[in-house]
């Protein structure tokens, strides 16, 4: 029943409270949190929850499969301001095993949708490993492919104009590619982790010239 929901709250506010009578009068003026986690939209793998961390301390952004689209607002928006105001020092992109949308990329069905917001998992598939046809991916694969994308997804993040900007002005923040395991609720860091080093080791380009194109 929904309304179970609403009573689940009550008693969770009233033992904060217990516990600590300024919990949330506290909470409510600041929030200051160290991490921003990109994740996977999947209902098992909340990220409060798995990493141990109290409200307050992580700013989430998640979607289907953990994906870092260059045009996606929302998740741009969320980047920009976790970088950029609240200071984070650390981006976590944590895709899992079993993810249902790493499956569903390759599994060469048509859902709608979601096939064009899944591109980037078969790009890995395409560029990582042999193209197999639907239904010739066994679980180690797929894990494989998992992996593969969440490196790939640190790689494009890196590349955003956020992140470059962030370098630039000589913010101390890294991105991170962790993967969690459904069947053992273990994170494990995949060691792709990009820090403001790879910026200063390539730098951007310049500004392009102002000079009129020639038509
Ligand atoms: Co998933």
């Amino acid at each position: 029943m929904i309304e179970e929901l609403l009573t689940k709250n009550k008693l969770w506010s009233a033992a904060r409270k217990a516990a600590k009578p300024d919990y949330f009068e506290r909470l409510s003026k600041l929030q200051r949190p160290e991490y921003l986690w990109i994740g996977c939209s999947d209902s098992r793998v909340p990220a409060n929850v798995i990493a141990g961390l109290e409200p307050g301390e992580v700013f989430v952004h998640r979607n289907v499969a953990n994906l870092i689209h260059p045009t996606d607002l929302n998740m741009l928006s969320v980047v920009e301001y976790a970088v950029h105001q609240l200071g984070v020092k650390h981006i976590i992109i944590c895709g899992h095993y079993g993810c249902g949308g790493i499956r569903a990329a390759v599994s060469g069905e048509r859902f709608g949708l979601i096939d064009h917001w899944l591109q980037p998992v078969r790009d890995v598939s395409s560029t990582c490993f042999e193209c197999r046809e639907s239904g010739g991916w066994s679980e180690a694969d797929l894990d494989k492919l998992c992996e593969a994308s969440i490196i790939e997804q640190v790689e494009r993040l890196a590349r955003t104009p956020t992140l470059r900007a962030a370098w630039q002005e000589m913010k101390d923040v890294s991105i991170h590619g962790w993967v969690y395991g459904l069947k053992d609720g273990l994170l494990s860091d995949l060691g792709c982790t990009v820090t403001r080093d790879r910026f200063a080791a390539s730098p951007p380009c310049k500004s392009p010239s102002t000079a009129p194109m020639a038509t």
